[in-house]
């Protein structure tokens, strides 16, 4: 499979202007991670191989609100207390249960993000509305916080004796599933994937029905956690002699100019009788070539026994995984007894060598490397926390594109297809998960996130938690107990990665005892007297920055919730320059990860409403650049970078002072205004250029130099009024697979051509043809517009419209027009988008489509 690397991004090295090489770039880099490369199928690290059948179980679901107060809206739910007395009662979840008033809807679906807006700060200035981004989710409103699935399905005769299993990556909150009228378990965290065997309790060559009820009055942290299954979910079935879920582990060692693997997996043996069974392993590259086979012997399984097998292989001249060049290896992995195949899965895995060093920072594959990192919560403008696959991958893409080589999974165990993605595109992660105990709960979310991702090459570190101010001051004898046994328990499921904790304050108590490396959240005082006292001990800052902006405003404004571009940043935080200026040229520091990549619902800071969604992050919540990202940009990418802002459309500001600023990593820049030269400046190393220039109607210009040569340009025009409307997309062709989608930008033009980047122009979408309009957005933290009507207002000259395909392959239509009779005329714009036949991943059987 070819990778793009970060050199194909690079320009020819001709002077271009800044902004001619960042759409460039970002046109690339998408259209070919995106395109030919998306992964074949979904969850990759660990897929399954024939005859194990895993089926996407996303499609075609029925869905309606119950209430969390009054059973009688609730299908009757809990009306009495006899509802688990007796096994087979439940009837939503048989047949002749009439759903004809419930919604069709295809997964993944987050009810939450459909929901309006409501102004409630009823609970304080810290209450969970607000953190949650003001939507009626909770105890307080019982009507839109518990929502029931109902799905029919069938199972043909000849699945009988196989073990058939559901499978959910993660769903928000408190899960009930019922499977024929049986209960069969529940879930409570929102974060972890759960499953259950259904073996016992399906019907063979008849109808089946699972029905779910999700309960979301509860949250697992103070920011947008959305609501509903708004992850995949599978039907696995497989032979009763399979490979142990999770069991399956790749470990690598570099010696010389080889790799020695370490396998190892588990089979389980749910048959009548015991059986013998021999695993065998077979290591492919990239392009499918095999480099390296293992066997281990036969060993023999009780029945409802397990046998754990082992073998080694290795790998000469390897190519390694890196940032670069994620190079991936694949381990098919079968397991055979009585001289049948019984079970086969796919462990994509790739070697690479990472070391913490306390003197020296981070190596990978024995190179020093910097952390450029970034944390992210999970939700995106328009689809809330559920995110289809290729929004995943965009949204990597675009940390990818200002240098960031790093994600931290604040704060919660991630989406199976965000590991994925950072595997394919080399970025690497710091693992974490919610909930920093030891309980039984605490130690089977953390077990779950180690089994599921130990394979995938871009995680470097686990994380144990955030921020625990009781286990770290006043319970910080029990959070030194309840880190060692974390700790603990990491280091035995996978010993080749180290632990930490993202910690603030004290670093010298508490849970900190436990961890491998340390992680400071803030506080650039402290690192380094830590450093000082504790030489021998890595360190890193797990939490970095929160500085805050609003895309496209210059100005700090508390009527209008605006936080300006240039220095925005909360009291506890750091601007990118102060941040990076630490970390980044501190030796023994490994780098760190700066709050946040994207914004996020919820957590308005520094207002309340009617702001929605967080500032914190380098771009907005449609993953538009804010000018923070150039910086980034400029300092975490090597190639040469110029960024000038703001915009010069100023009217009615004539003869104001404008601060104009320009973050490069070029020696000089020169500045001009209406052609008139202003000064050269030196760029500081990390730093950025700023001027002071009266306002008038025009252009500038910022001329960056290298060596005495001018090899960047980039202006800044005072635009005419909005006349025409462009739409592009990040891909024009995508699959006709029902869950891919194109990325629209939708932007008004001037008479002459040039994006108007103050336009505020309310937009209505229609589309035709083979697609569906999932979400829109437009950055704007303050807007209180619907995510899924076919309309947005342009905030700051953007707005984002995400289009999905169905399984029908042909061309989608998107247009957008003015919306409504106010304001200016404009000439609406048409994009088509090309839906290809692809072969559909398999899928349990649709009895509804929506
Ligand atoms: C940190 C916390 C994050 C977020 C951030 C905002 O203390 O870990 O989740 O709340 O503050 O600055």
């Amino acid at each position: 499979m070819p990778f793009i690397t970060r050199r194909d991004l690079l320009s020819s090295g001709l002077v271009l202007s800044a902004s001619t090489l960042t759409a460039r770039s970002a046109f690339a880099r998408t259209a070919t991670l995106l395109g030919n490369d998306l992964p074949e199928g979904s969850a990759t690290a660990l897929a399954a191989v024939a005859p194990r059948e895993q089926l996407l179980f996303d499609f075609g679901w029925k869905f309606t609100f119950g209430n969390s107060d009054d059973p009688l809206k609730d299908l009757g739910f809990g009306y009495g207390q006899s509802d688990f007395s007796k096994t087979g009662d439940f009837n939503f979840a048989k047949a002749g249960f009439d759903d004809a008033s419930w919604r069709v809807l295809n997964l993944p679906h987050d009810w939450a993000v459909e929901l309006p807006f409501v102004h409630d700060d009823s609970g304080g200035d810290d209450n969970a509305m607000k953190s949650h981004g003001y939507k009626p989710v909770g105890r307080r409103y019982p009507e839109t916080s518990v929502g029931w699935y109902r799905r029919e399905f069938e199972i043909p005769p000849s699945d009988a004796g196989r073990r058939i299993w559901v499978e959910f990556d993660g769903a928000f909150r408190d899960v009930l599933v019922f499977v024929n009228g049986c209960f069969i378990g529940r879930n409570d965290n929102g974060y972890a994937p759960f499953r259950f065997d259904l073996t016992d309790f399906l019907a063979y060559g008849a109808k089946n029905y699972i029905v779910l009820r999700v309960d979301a009055s509860f949250g697992d942290g103070w920011f947008y956690e959305g609501a509903g299954i708004y992850r995949h979910v599978w039907l696995t079935k497989m032979d009763a002699v399979h490979l142990g879920k999770w069991e399956s582990v790749v470990r690598s060692t570099m010696s010389g100019g080889s790799a020695s693997l370490d396998l190892s997996t588990v089979v389980r043996n749910q048959s009548q009788q015991a059986a013998s069974a021999r695993v065998s392993w077979k290591i492919v590259d990239a392009k499918g070539a095999t480099v390296a086979t293992a066997e281990s012997p036969a060993l023999s399984v009780a029945v409802d026994g397990s046998a754990a097998h082992h073998a080694t292989a290795t790998i000469t001249n390897p190519v390694l995984w890196s940032t670069e060049e994620p190079n991936l290896y694949s381990a098919i992995v079968t397991v055979e007894s009585d001289g049948q195949v019984r079970d086969a899965e796919r462990v994509t895995f790739g070697i690479r060598t990472v070391l913490f060093d306390a003197e020296k920072g981070f190596f990978l594959n024995g190179q020093s490397l910097k952390i450029q990192g970034t944390c992210n919560h999970q939700d995106h403008a328009g689809v809330g926390a559920a995110l289809p696959d290729a929004v995943q991958w965009f949204r990597l893409g675009v940390l990818r594109e200002m240098g960031c080589n790093a994600v931290r999974t604040s704060h919660n165990m991630p989406t199976p297809e965000w590991v994925d993605g950072c595997d394919r595109m080399g970025l690497m992660m710091m693992c974490e998960t919610r909930q920093m105990s030891s309980s039984p709960e605490g130690m089977q979310q953390l077990e779950t996130m180690i089994k599921r991702y130990r394979n995938s090459p871009s995680i470097i570190l686990w994380s144990i938690g955030n921020e625990e101010g009781q286990l770290q001051g006043p319970m910080a004898e029990q959070g030194a107990r309840i880190a060692a046994d974390m700790v603990r328990l990491c280091h035995e499921l996978d010993p080749t990665r180290v632990v930490s904790a993202a910690v603030n304050g004290n670093n010298r108590q508490g849970v900190s005892d436990a961890l491998d490396i340390i992680g400071f959240n803030y506080n650039l005082k402290l690192p380094d007297a830590f450093h000082q006292k504790y030489p021998k001990r890595p360190v890193y800052g797990s939490e970095t920055s929160s500085a805050i902006s609003t895309r496209g405003e210059y100005t700090t404004d508390p009527l209008r919730n605006t936080v300006n571009s240039y220095d925005g940043v909360v009291f506890w935080g750091e601007t990118p320059e102060e941040w990076w200026t630490f970390y980044g040229t501190r030796e023994w520091e490994a780098g760190g990860f700066a709050w946040t990549g994207f914004d996020y619902r919820g957590e308005p800071t520094p207002y309340g409403w009617p702001s929605i969604n967080s500032q914190f992050g380098i771009v907005d919540m449609c993953g538009f650049p804010k000018d923070y990202f150039y910086y980034y940009r400029a300092w975490w990418r090597k190639e040469p970078s110029l960024h000038l802002f703001p915009h010069w459309n100023w009217s009615g500001r004539e003869g104001d002072e404008i601060p104009v600023w320009v973050y490069s990593n070029l020696d000089e820049v020169e500045l001009l205004v209406n052609g008139a030269a202003t000064g050269r400046q030196k760029v500081p190393h990390l730093g950025h250029v700023q001027w002071k220039v009266k306002y008038e109607p025009g252009v500038i210009e910022a001329r960056g130099f290298k060596d005495g040569t001018v090899v960047l340009t980039e202006k800044r025009e005072t635009t005419g009024p909005t006349v025409t409307l462009r739409l592009t997309a990040d891909r024009t062709e995508i699959h006709a697979d029902g869950e891919d989608v194109a990325m629209l930008k939708v932007e008004v033009l001037d008479k002459e051509g040039r994006p108007v980047p103050i336009a505020g122009n309310a937009i209505a979408f229609t589309i035709a043809g083979p697609g569906k309009i999932i979400g829109v957005g437009n950055g704007n933290p303050n807007c209180l517009e619907s995510d899924k009507e076919p309309r947005r207002s342009l905030f700051n000259g953007l707005a984002q419209v995400i289009v999905q395909s169905t399984k029908r392959p042909g061309e989608i239509h998107i247009t957008a027009a003015k919306d409504g009779w106010d304001g200016p005329d404009l000439t609406s714009a048409t994009l088509a988008i090309t839906t290809k036949q692809v072969e559909l991943r398999p899928a349990v059987p649709v009895v509804r489509e929506s």
